[in-house]
């Protein structure tokens, strides 16, 4: 199948949570290695979030920290629970930069309509086996609008999804000096990686991966 180039990135803890608790808002990286991700982000085609992350953290997904356009914004988001969520950041200058909302059957015509006329792209996909969208639908659909570089940011439903589907060609982890004790992984799953990479940014450490194989 002709896909993206899939890159995942976020940034975790020490003990390898990359939020305090399921639905808290996460920043957990410094200055640094947020210009980093900015970075990333102008490099990529499009970036890609769950509803999760955008109900937790209300993300701009954009690249004002750096020069370099910013990415068409893509979520999943099955029910469109992203209506009517009030100032949700991700649907400011809809039609400079582009967002696409992939939803399935489940979703209301109404929700549809109102998101339509703020210029947001809604494609309605088929659910795959638990009701989530099916990933190797939309990144079919992605690569023939374009988007040859895909970047995904999370969270760690949308990061599982992606890993046990074998739909990551590298992992970008950024991690900071703190310790939550408890808290949402990244993944949950079991995985090897092969580090190709590692640099210090300000007091976090970026490494980059190949992804291996996955244990279930
Ligand atoms: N530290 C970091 O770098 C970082 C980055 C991003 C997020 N986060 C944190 O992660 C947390 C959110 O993660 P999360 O796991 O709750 O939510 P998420 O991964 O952002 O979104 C998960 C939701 O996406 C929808 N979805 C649709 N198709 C899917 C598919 N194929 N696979 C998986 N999900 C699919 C489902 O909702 P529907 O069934 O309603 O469609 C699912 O519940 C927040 O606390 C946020 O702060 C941290």
């Amino acid at each position: 199948m002709k896909r993206p180039y899939i890159t995942i990135k976020f940034a975790q803890t020490l003990d390898g949570k990359i939020a305090a608790q399921q639905g808290s808002a996460s920043r957990i990286s410094g200055p640094l290695a947020l210009r980093f991700a900015h970075r990333l982000r102008s490099r990529h085609d499009a970036v890609l979030v769950g509803i999760g992350t955008v109900l937790a953290d209300n993300p701009q997904l954009t690249t004002r920290l750096v020069t370099g356009k910013n990415p068409v914004r893509v979520v999943l988001d099955s029910h469109l629970r992203i209506i009517p969520v009030p100032g949700t950041r991700i649907l400011r200058n809809v039609k400079k930069d582009g967002v696409i909302i992939f939803a399935t059957q489940k979703a209301t015509k109404s929700k549809i309509k109102a998101l339509k006329s703020r210029g947001v792209e809604v494609i309605i996909v088929p659910g795959c086996k638990r009701g989530n969208i099916d990933l190797t639908q939309i990144l079919r659909i992605l690569y023939k609008k374009g988007v040859k570089k895909l970047l995904v940011e999370g969270g760690s439903e949308i990061i599982t999804s992606f890993i046990k589907k074998q739909l990551a060609d590298k992992i970008v982890i950024i991690t900071a000096p703190v310790i939550f004790g408890c808290g949402m992984p990244a993944a949950r799953l079991n995985l090897k990686l092969k580090l190709k990479s590692v640099k210090r940014m300000g007091g976090d450490i970026a490494c980059e991966f190949v992804p291996g194989r996955v244990s279930q």
